[in-house]
This record gives C-alpha cells, sequence and structure tokens, in this order.
C-alpha cells in the first residue's frame, strides 16, 4: 500500500515553492489527488470547483462541505449560467460534450488569470489521472476515443501548467483506500461514476432550464429510495434521465402529453460491461408514483432492462 506521506513529499518536490491549481469535478480522483496536494502545498495550491450547473442535486453544496472537511480553501465558480447559454438549441451529444469542454477550458483559464493577479505565478495543475486512465489514454490503432469529454481532456494543451499527477500508479480501491486514510468524507469515496458534461447527456435532445431541473429532480427521488432500500452497496450506477420522447397521461381528466423518464439502473465490476439491476416490481412501482407525482411534466416512467454490450450505460 503506497504511503500517503510519500506522495505528500513527492509533490512538494516537484512543486517546490511554486503554486499550483486544481480542479475539483466531485469525482474521488480529482478529490484525492487535491487532498494530497493541500497537505503538501498549504496555501499555494488553488483548488477550483467550476460548477457548470449539470451537477445532480445536492452536489455541489456536497463538494464544498468535503473540501471544508480535509482543510481546503475551495472557490466555487458558478457558470451555470454561460453553460447553459453555450448548449443553446445543441441536440447532438458529441458537440454538447465539445461545448462543455470548451467552455470548461475556457472558464478555468479566466479563473486561473484571476488568481494569479492575486497570488502571482501559477505554474502547475494537480490533476487526478489513475493508473486505468493512462492505459486508456494510450492509442488503440485508429478508432479514436470513444468518447470526447471523458474528463476533461484537453486542459493540459491548452494551457502552459506542468503537470502534477500524484495518483499515476494507483487504481481506482487504492485512491479510495487512500482517501480513507487522509480523512476524505464518504460522500466522496463512495460517489457513483458520473460523466464529465453531467446531467447535459443525461437529457437527450435539448438542454434547458426546465429540462434540467425535471431530471435533476428525478434522478433525486431515484438516488433516495435506492439509498433508502440499500440497494447502494450492490449496483454499479443508478440513475434518471429525459428520454426526448413525448407520451401522453391523463391528469385532472384530460389528457396531456408529458416526457417519458427512463430509470437506468445496472449491476458492474468495471464499466465495460453491465447487466441491468435485477430491481423488484414493488421497488420499480415506488420509483414510478414518486416520480410521476412529484415532478410535473413527466407522463411516464420506463425502466431500461438493456445490457451493456450492445447498449451503453448512459444514453447519450
Ligand atoms: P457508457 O455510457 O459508455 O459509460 O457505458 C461508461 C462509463 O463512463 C461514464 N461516462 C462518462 N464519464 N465523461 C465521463 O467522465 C463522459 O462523457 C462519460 N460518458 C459516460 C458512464 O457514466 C459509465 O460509468
Amino acid at each position: 500500500m503506497v504511503k500517503a506521506e510519500d506522495l505528500i513529499a513527492a509533490i512538494r518536490e516537484e512543486v517546490g515553492d511554486g503554486q499550483a491549481l486544481v480542479a475539483l469535478s466531485g469525482g474521488v480522483d480529482s478529490f484525492v489527488a487535491a487532498t494530497l496536494a493541500g497537505k503538501a502545498l498549504g496555501g499555494r495550491l488553488h483548488p477550483v470547483l467550476v460548477d457548470h450547473g449539470f451537477l445532480r442535486e445536492g452536489e455541489r453544496e456536497e463538494v464544498e462541505a468535503a473540501a471544508k472537511a480535509v482543510g481546503m480553501d475551495l472557490l466555487t465558480v458558478d457558470a451555470s449560467a454561460r453553460f447553459l447559454e453555450a448548449l443553446k438549441g445543441v441536440t447532438d451529444p458529441e458537440e454538447k460534450r465539445r461545448r462543455i469542454g470548451h467552455l470548461f477550458i475556457q472558464v478555468f483559464e479566466e479563473t486561473a488569470r484571476e488568481l494569479e493577479a492575486i497570488h502571482g505565478p501559477i505554474g502547475y495543475l494537480v490533476q487526478g489521472t489513475i493508473l486505468p486512465d493512462v492505459a486508456e489514454s494510450r492509442p488503440q490503432g485508429g478508432g479514436g476515443p470513444v468518447k470526447s469529454h471523458h474528463n476533461v481532456g484537453g486542459l493540459p494543451e491548452a494551457m502552459a501548467f506542468r503537470l502534477v499527477e500524484p495518483l499515476r500508479q494507483l487504481d481506482k480501491p487504492e485512491v479510495r483506500e487512500l482517501g480513507k486514510t487522509l480523512g476524505v468524507p464518504e460522500t466522496i469515496l463512495t460517489r457513483q461514476p458520473f460523466p464529465g458534461p453531467g446531467l447535459a447527456v443525461r437529457v437527450v435532445g435539448e438542454v434547458t432550464a426546465e429540462r434540467l431541473a425535471m431530471v435533476r429532480r428525478a434522478d433525486a427521488i431515484v438516488r433516495r429510495e435506492m439509498e433508502k432500500a440499500g440497494w447502494h452497496q450492490t449496483l454499479w450506477q443508478y440513475f434518471a434521465l429525459l428520454t426526448g420522447s413525448p407520451s401522453v397521461g391523463y391528469r385532472d381528466g384530460r389528457r396531456v402529453y408529458g416526457e417519458v423518464v427512463a430509470v437506468r439502473a445496472v449491476v458492474a465490476e468495471r464499466a465495460e460491461r453491465a447487466a441491468p439491476a435485477p430491481l423488484p416490481p414493488e421497488f420499480l412501482a415506488v420509483l414510478a408514483e414518486r416520480i410521476l407525482a412529484e415532478v410535473p411534466g413527466l407522463s411516464r416512467v420506463v425502466y431500461d432492462i438493456s445490457p451493456k454490450p450492445p447498449a451503453t450505460i448512459e444514453w447519450e
């Protein structure tokens, strides 16, 4: 087991008396990397959370609370209005990812410049790259990456930072173990995989403020019920998404069209293969009833029974 002190000492050596930035996404890797760097550099580390507005309910607050718990002085940049504007009229998922990726870099660069104006030059960027990321980003004979925005790729090329990647040699379980020894809160350590572009790719079709609010509410209901029933202990991922399909329902004595929401829940060991979770019909019925009662604009709930492959976990 790798020791936190060794990694902290290595960061100190690498950065010397320089300053570093780190972008937190809410994910365990970036958070553990930031915690190590914070211990190594103290006030010379500047952790930033760019809130693109596509986080799940309560997530920004969770990251902020976790940062506080490990003594990190986190700067949250609320750029949600800019991101929403950038996605206006966009329905193609890869175009969504591209625009989110570009704007993310832009906002991060602006923030870096503002921080430099206050603290002086910042030469280093801490990233939570882990062993599987290193393997995945190796070219694999043509084809290119399956998705254009797996994590926030492109960041290092766009800026003149030297990268600090303290977790490069570790796999996910080791990162969690390390996080535990550093006092990283459970909310971060047990967080499910979540796409960098967030809820923007869990809304099939155009992303609007209304549709984001709908998916966020439905997703919060799914998460709460799953946790209440204990499914969070065994499932790989579970969430709600908006399918973009209209369907008719019956409310207050008349036929009204609303949108179909889908529930996706899978068992998996890694993300390459996944099977639909064998959820009992009574439990699914609770999800459907709550979602339809509590989220206006939805008319129907379906449960995705597709295995991966050939289906993917996400719909976009
Ligand atoms: P798929 O949908 O390809 O997803 O079966 C495999 C795993 O990757 C996550 N995922 C993403 N993560 N940016 C990310 O950082 C993305 O654009 C993205 N798309 C999918 C997905 O949640 C699953 O865990």
